[in-house]
Parts: structure tokens; C-alpha cells; sequence
């Protein structure tokens, strides 16, 4: 066809694309809306495209600037470009600012044969340039409203810079706290991460995603990258299939059935076969049982690496492979833009699932607006005004705050007086200004934290002094996403000046934890407790005066016992962002009464993890007098903090817990609860069952309902939950659910370890 026919043809497409709404069918199944007027556009484009063009759709490259994962030989900026221009590009990730997406979008339009507009994807994690709290942090907050605003701001963000589509979130269930990505999810519980991931999924995508304000979102990484062996990154994961259905995959059905737009694979094999290639997950599960309609992307390089896997046989036969497994669009492996318009014409891979692939991937295209105006997204005028709103730094303080979660406060420690202290702030991390920023914040400004230093300056009615008593990462050393965080193990020479400060104080204030940097990909720890000298500096202030308060900044459950055991008041403020020392200051001080509960267990021990509150009973879970029962011999079974877990400035009680049932499968359980303390606060009310006997036997609790309730002091309140099939149900080792009749005992409190309980009977 010659060009100008073919731009006639494309112009008359893209002039239509106003949505119909009345061509809208609503696919009750999945929650997807499927727009019968795209659908022609889609069928029209694909009779125009090449076989060469359709395989460009489903190649994704990295941009010039930026890389998150390893730079492959292939694909030099030069040939990168000249693929662009022979429309052998369908998107690009780490490109950013309306400037370079605008140069880059220019050349997909104006220069390649169709003009197919690019989506332009980043790791929108947590903020884009205005940094909010971890998503493990934010998921302390158990503030389904918040996390879903806060996901709104970055979007906002992010668009306003020329994206269209964040790889978040990541929803991967984990229990392994020494894997350096749990600070990425919503942490170890498949109910609490469902309800998280589809709030940050509404959140990206809005109601509109042709919204200039709005992204497509990307549940990854699919599936059960969260249970690598050992906490070892992109390691080995072996997990029967009652596991995969039950704890993996409830926040990706969540989404799907949501309308998520894209799914990531995941780098792991998963019981032999790596996600990226398994067929089962992407082609049965994801789109044939849920009707997903969007399309799968494969994580940096992950076709590629079929091969070290022992998967393929090389590149060939990875394409051939992922792409007859379900990945639809090539992340950095050049595998699909070299091999699969081969792999057709032999006959190795249908036509069909490649116009399959061409289809979802248009489909996200034509629904962000982008044949209507590919630089939708590319104003320079409101990138200027969007990029770190005044309100985005509200909004990310708000919700800094209620990600923090109040450990242990003896003696009512905590509030802190606002005059007449002394109040001295230690530990390197209390002065450091990009490290509360976390990993995974590309497009952020080193140094634009507010430091907990700063933020203890604005009460300034107390004296304050800071002394850094050792340096946690090695100086001159280089700290980015790329390279290995050197720790400071052996230089003490600094403690001194910190001890003397403790002395002459009325409070100290202790920051210690992990560098940003030490959590997020690639990250894995062996040991999980305070990183190089920062123990030994807590105990040798401690010697010096025992009123501290230890405030933990970590992408990760730690184990801490000593401390627990000796520090009065510890406070957990993982890595909060921009925000963070404003925030830690207003906790710390009581202008909020904090109300984060763990989304993670916190183990005693490395020698417990994986630890979960949600394990199974075992056949020996009760000490007999003898040795044989399911235990350590040098540690208890308890954990640190359990799951839940959270203190407030107020105290709660619970009283009259109720149970109905109400016919089949209907249950109806009330509690009430009071503010016995003496201030206004906030608590989380946690709902627990456990299924007493079945065919495939249950954890020994699982959340199954949680509200939020805020009272004043001595108000009481009756909270209602309502369970029904999906929470009384399970899945079976052949992926099928079923609930099953009997007894089921139902606990209630501000914990996994709630203690008011009661029972009923399914009959
Ligand atoms: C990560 C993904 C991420 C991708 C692009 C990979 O290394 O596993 O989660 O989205 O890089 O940056």
C-alpha cells in the first residue's frame, strides 16, 4: 500500500476514536469494558500492519538515559533509533519529561510508516518525583483512601512528565524479609495486599484513563516472585498449587477483576517452568479464567534469560516460547523484534497469537487516549505546573504519617513535651536527606527528603543537638540503584562525641536501619538485623542513658530483640518519602497519634523467616512435656511484632463479640470497641477466621475483614463485618474453590494475635 493511502486510512481511524459510550459491552466476568468501536479500529489497523510492524508492537526497548537492569549487548542507541524509525518499536520504558517523550513520540508518528504512537512506561513505585512513603510503609497504613490518593498523585506526576503507564503495582505476597523487594508490596497477607493492590490500581488509573491526569497500571510480577527460595533474588520458587491460589494469586485476580490494564511476568521459574514461558499462568490462568484483556509485558531481559534458565534453547526458542506462553510485549531482550516475524513464517508461532498480542497491546493505546492525540500527555506548560504540587507534598506528609507504626512505648515515653528538653539526635541516618527517599525513585532529586534533623528543628521550644556516632554506609563510597551498598562495619571513631551528647541529654532520639538503597531489587539480605556498627552504638548509649527512643528506618521487617527487650520506645518509620522527618517529628511529638499496624510479621530471629502469621497448625503445634513438637530449641516460635501489630498513643478495648449466620453462607459478626485511653485515636479492627477442619487444611488465622474506626476518648462503637462465600471459601489442590461445611472460630482485636473470640457452625 502506497503511504498516502495508508495515512488516509489511519487519519480515518484515529478521527473516530472519540469513545462510544453506547458501544460499550460490559463484561460482567471480569469487570472489563470492552469498547466494540476500538475493536474496529483495531481490526481495520491490523489489516494495514505488516508481519514486521505487528512483532514491532510487541517490542518494548529501554531509553537512552536511564536502566533498571542490566544493559544488553544488543540494541546500541543507534540501531535503537533506526528500529524506531522502521516502526519496529511499540514502546519504550525510562523515558521521562515531556521533552524526550515528545522527540521520541515525534519519530513513532511522524516518521514510521503507520505512526503508530509509542507508550511510554517507568517504574512509578512510590511518587514519581514527589516521593511518598515505601509501598510497604504506605501499606502499614491500612488507609485504603490514602493509598489510593496517593497512587493518584503520581500518576498525576508522572503523566504531567509524558508517561503513560507506570509497572506498578507490585503485588507479589511475601514472607521472606530477606528479600530486598518486600519494601515494593503491600507485605505477607493475600486479603490485606488484594484490597491495597486494587486501591493503587483505581488510584493509576482513575475512572478515565484518556484522562491527560491518568496511567495505565501493571500488576507484577506474575506470578509468586515473592517466594523465591532463601529470600535469594530471582531464585528458584517451588509452591503447590493450593499456595498459588489461596496466598499468590488474590491481589492479581483482584486487579484483573478491577480492570488493571497490563500484567508483568516475573523472572522466577515457578514449579520448573519460568513465568515468562509459562503458558499455565498467562494463557490459562490470566486471560482464558479471568478474562483479562489487557496485555502481559515480560520483566527487563526475562525472554532472554529463558535461556540460562535451561528453559530455551537460545534466543529462537525463547520468543518462541514466551510468546506461545502468553508474554505479549518483549521487555529489553530484543528477542521478539529479532525472532518471532521467523517464527511465524516457519510456522512455529501462529499468526493468530500475534494478532492476538497486537490487539491488547492498540486496545491499552486507543483507551489512554493516544491515537486521539499521541502527545496528550506532553504539555511542557503543565509538566512545569503539576511537578511537585504543593498538595503532592500534603498529601504525601498525610500519608507518611499514618504509614508509621508505634512498636513499644513504656511509660507512656512518647509524646515527647514540646519545651524544657534536651533532646539529642543520633545515627547517621537522622541527618541524611536522600535516604527516607527509598530505592525505586529514578525520576527524584537526590537530597529533597526533609531530614528527621529538620523536622525536629520546627519544634523549637526544645534544645536540640545531633551527633552522627557512626557513619552507616562507607563515605566516598557510591550509593545508586546499580551498585552494592558498602556498609560502614568497622569504624566506631565517632561514638564518643555521640555518648557525650547522650549524656548531657533529657531524650535521646536514635535513627538507625537500613540505607534506602540496602531494600528494593536485587537487594537481598543473609542477616536481618541493624546493618554495621549501629547495635553496638545503641548499646553504648544505652550504657550512657537508658530514655531513648529508637526510630527505625528500614525497607524490611528487621530483628531487633534487644532492643525490644531494652530501648522504651521504638517507633518504625520504614522510608517515608519526602516528607519523612516532618513526619516522624509530628509523631514523635504527638501532633499524630499514630495508627499503622505491620503488614508484615517482624521475626526474632533470621533462623525464623519465613515467618507468617497465617502458617498452618502441623500435627505437633503443642509442647507435651518432651522435644516433639514442632519448635526451635534456642528460640520461640513467637515473633517479634506480630502481624497487625501497632500501638497508639490511646488504648483499645473489645467486648460482645456476636456471630450470625444467616443462612447459607452468609455470616454477620459485631464487635465493640472502645477508646479507654486518655486521647482521641485511631484504630484498626481486625477480623481473623480459622476453618477448623477441612479437606485442605487452613492457616491457623486469616484476615478476613478489617475497619478503620477513630474515637475520642471513652466513645465506644459497634463494628459491623460481613462474611461471605469468598471469605468462608478456599482453594483446593486442583485450583478449584470450595467452602466447605463446619466449625469456623472468628477472632477480633487490634492483632494476628487478637485474643476475643467466638465460634459458629457452617452448616
Ligand atoms: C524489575 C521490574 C521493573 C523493570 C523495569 C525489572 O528489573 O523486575 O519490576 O518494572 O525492571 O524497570
Amino acid at each position: 500500500m502506497r503511504k498516502s493511502l495508508l495515512v488516509i486510512v489511519i487519519i480515518a481511524l484515529n478521527s473516530c476514536n472519540k469513545t462510544n459510550s453506547k458501544a460499550k459491552t460490559f463484561d460482567s466476568m471480569n469487570n472489563t469494558v470492552v469498547n466494540s468501536s476500538i475493536e474496529r479500529k483495531i481490526d481495520s489497523l491490523l489489516e494495514v500492519m505488516t508481519l514486521e510492524e505487528k512483532v514491532g508492537q510487541m517490542n518494548q526497548y529501554n531509553g537512552f538515559w536511564d536502566a533498571t537492569g542490566p544493559v544488553p549487548n544488543k540494541g546500541n542507541q543507534a540501531e535503537k533509533y533506526e528500529d524506531l524509525k522502521k516502526g519496529l518499536v511499540g514502546s519504550m520504558l525510562n523515558v521521562r519529561g515531556v521533552k524526550q517523550v515528545k522527540a521520541l513520540q515525534k519519530i513513532a508518528v511522524e516518521e514510521t510508516r503507520l505512526g503508530i504512537p509509542l507508550i511510554f512506561g517507568f517504574d512509578v513505585i512510590h511518587g514519581f518525583k514527589t516521593i511518598a512513603p515505601l509501598p510497604l510503609a504506605e501499606a502499614a497504613s491500612w488507609d485504603l483512601k490514602i493509598i489510593e490518593k496517593s497512587a493518584k498523585n503520581a500518576a498525576e506526576e508522572a503523566a504531567a512528565a509524558g508517561l503513560n503507564w507506570t509497572f506498578a503495582p507490585m503485588i507479589d505476597v511475601s514472607r521472606d524479609a530477606r528479600w530486598g523487594r518486600v519494601m515494593e508490596g503491600g507485605g505477607e497477607d493475600p486479603f490485606l495486599g488484594a484490597k491495597i493492590a486494587v486501591a493503587r490500581v483505581k488510584g493509576f488509573q482513575g475512572n478515565d484513563l484518556s484522562s491527560p491526569k491518568t496511567i495505565a497500571a501493571c500488576a507484577k510480577h506474575f506470578a509468586a516472585y515473592g517466594f523465591i527460595e532463601a529470600g535469594r533474588e530471582y531464585n528458584t520458587v517451588d509452591i503447590g498449587t493450593s499456595t498459588l491460589y489461596n496466598t499468590v494469586f488474590p491481589p492479581f485476580k483482584a486487579v484483573s477483576d478491577a480492570g488493571v490494564k497490563t500484567f508483568m511476568n516475573a523472572f522466577n521459574e515457578l514449579n520448573g517452568v519460568p513465568a515468562t514461558a509459562d503458558r499455565f499462568l498467562q494463557r490459562e490462568v490470566l486471560k482464558k479464567d479471568w478474562k483479562f484483556k489487557g496485555f502481559v509485558i515480560s520483566d527487563w531481559g526475562s525472554i532472554g534469560e529463558l535461556v540460562a534458565h535451561g528453559h530455551a534453547k537460545d534466543l529462537n526458542h525463547a520468543a518462541e516460547l514466551a510468546v506461545n506462553a502468553g508474554s505479549d510485549m518483549d521487555m529489553e531482550s530484543s528477542a521478539y523484534v529479532e525472532e518471532l516475524t521467523g517464527l511465524v513464517k516457519e510456522g512455529k508461532v501462529g499468526k493468530e497469537l500475534i494478532d492476538d498480542a497486537v490487539r491488547r497491546i492498540l486496545r491499552v493505546k486507543y483507551e489512554l487516549g493516544l491515537f486521539d492525540d499521541p502527545y496528550r500527555y506532553c504539555n511542557e506548560n503543565n509538566e512545569e505546573e503539576v511537578t511537585g504540587k504543593k498538595k503532592f507534598h500534603e498529601d504525601a506528609l498525610d500519608i507518611a504519617k499514618k504509614s508509621i507504626v508505634l512498636l513499644k512505648n513504656e511509660n507512656d515515653l512518647l509524646p515527647l513535651k514540646k519545651q524544657g528538653m534536651k533532646i539529642a539526635l543520633i545515627g547517621a541516618l537522622a541527618n541524611d536527606k536522600t535516604s527516607p527517599l527509598g530505592n525505586w525513585r529514578l525520576a527524584a532529586k537526590e537530597e529533597t527528603a526533609v531530614s528527621v534533623v529538620e523536622g525536629f528543628q520546627e519544634y523549637k521550644e526544645n534544645k536540640l543537638e545531633y551527633a552522627k556516632g557512626a557513619d552507616l554506609v562507607i563515605p566516598n563510597t557510591e550509593i545508586s540503584m546499580t551498585q552494592e551498598v558498602q556498609v560502614n562495619t568497622k569504624d566506631t571513631s565517632e561514638f564518643e562525641e555521640a555518648l557525650s551528647l547522650a549524656k548531657r541529654s533529657d531524650v535521646v532520639v536514635m535513627v538507625l536501619g537500613e540505607h534506602g538503597m540496602q531494600s528494593g531489587e536485587a537487594r537481598s539480605r543473609s542477616t536481618i538485623d541493624l546493618p554495621g556498627v549501629q547495635q553496638q552504638l545503641l548499646k553504648e548509649v544505652y550504657k550512657v542513658n537508658k530514655n531513648i527512643v529508637l526510630v527505625l528506618m528500614n525497607g524490611r521487617p528487621l530483628a531487633f530483640p534487644w532492643a525490644k527487650d531494652n530501648i522504651p520506645a521504638i517507633v518504625e518509620s520504614w522510608q517515608l518519602g519526602v516528607q519523612s522527618g516532618n513526619a516522624i517529628a509530628q509523631v514523635i511529638y504527638g501532633d499524630y497519634n499514630p495508627s499503622g499496624k505491620l503488614p508484615m510479621t517482624f521475626p526474632k530471629s533470621l533462623g525464623q523467616v519465613p515467618i507468617y502469621y497465617n502458617h498452618k497448625n502441623t500435627g505437633r503445634p503443642i509442647r507435651e512435656g518432651n522435644v516433639f513438637w514442632s519448635h526451635y530449641s534456642d528460640e520461640t516460635n513467637d515473633p517479634l511484632y506480630p502481624f497487625g501489630y501497632g500501638l497508639s498513643y490511646t488504648s483499645f478495648s473489645y467486648n460482645n463479640l456476636k456471630i450470625k449466620v444467616n443462612g447459607q453462607n452468609k455470616v454477620h459478626v459485631t464487635v465493640d470497641v472502645k477508646n479507654t485511653g486518655k486521647v482521641k485515636g485511631k484504630e484498626v479492627v481486625q477480623l481473623y477466621l480459622h476453618d477448623v477442619y477441612a479437606s485442605i487444611t487452613r492457616p491457623i488465622r486469616e484476615l478476613k475483614g478489617f475497619e478503620m474506626v477513630e474515637l475520642e476518648k471513652g466513645e465506644s462503637k459497634t463494628v459491623n463485618f460481613e462474611l461471605n462465600e469468598k471469605e468462608l471459601g478456599f482453594y483446593n489442590n486442583r485450583g478449584e474453590f470450595l467452602v466447605e461445611p463446619g466449625k469456623f472460630n472468628v477472632f477480633v482485636g487490634g492483632n494476628s494475635k487478637a485474643e476475643l473470640t467466638n465460634t459458629f457452625i457452617l452448616k
